[in-house]
């Protein structure tokens, strides 16, 4: 499975790389909202940053200037994918951009059914958000397991970035359920390597080898 990092904060994504562990990053237009400044200028350079796709969001609602914002978009590294939302305008969108050769990434996507239409629309991606499924009271990795064995019994090529994680028990069943790729925020990548056990096992090896030392 792939890791991407779901942020648009320079520092984590330097942090992350040292860690050898980002195939990827996405973002949204919050995520750039958040960081202030200049968003051209910081989503220029996340794509030079990440050695990986990066994705970056329209924020037309219909079509055409979709097109239009993704020709834009992709200027910023040849690893720029073009995050779109799930809507009928922006299905037309990918159906273009697909054949325009534009890597694109379905978002806010909520049922199967939409998943489905992303797919036969010919995105490279499709991002099932989980974490604001169980927000209102719904299982969100249930949604993850419907969208890969639809895919599977299609052969479809778009691949599912598990989106809106909030923790590593998300993570853990992206994996166990085979999902291509799970985007996650800085907190939870740090929350995966951690483990009580750990910590108290180190602390006693250290202890243990300073009688010797
Ligand atoms: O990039 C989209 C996404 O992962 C959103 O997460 O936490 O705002 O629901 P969240």
């Amino acid at each position: 499975m792939e890791f991407f990092l779901d942020t648009a904060n320079l520092e984590e994504i330097e942090k992350a790389k040292e860690m050898g562990l980002i195939d990827g990053v996405t973002t949204n237009p919050s995520l750039l909202a958040k960081e202030g400044g200049d968003w051209r200028s910081q989503a220029r350079e996340i794509c030079q940053m990440v050695n990986g796709p990066v994705s970056l969001e329209v924020v037309a609602t219909e079509a055409e200037e979709m097109v239009r914002e993704a020709r834009d978009l992709v200027q910023f590294g040849p690893n720029a994918v073009i995050k779109i939302p799930m809507t009928l305008e922006g299905i037309k969108a990918v159906n273009r951009l697909s054949e325009m050769d534009i890597p694109t990434n379905v978002t806010l996507v909520f049922s199967v059914n939409q998943a489905l239409l992303a797919a036969k629309a010919g995105a490279n991606y499709v991002s099932p958000f989980v974490g604001r499924l169980d927000d209102i009271g719904t299982t969100g990795m249930d949604l993850v397991y419907q969208i890969l064995e639809v895919y599977a019994q299609y052969d479809f090529a778009t691949q599912v970035i598990v989106a809106s994680i909030r923790h590593p028990e998300h993570v853990l069943q992206s994996a166990q359920m085979g999902a291509h790729v799970a985007t996650v925020p800085f907190a939870v990548l740090d929350k995966l390597a951690s483990h009580p056990l750990t910590d108290k096992g180190l602390e006693k090896f250290l202890q243990d080898w300073k009688k010797i030392a």
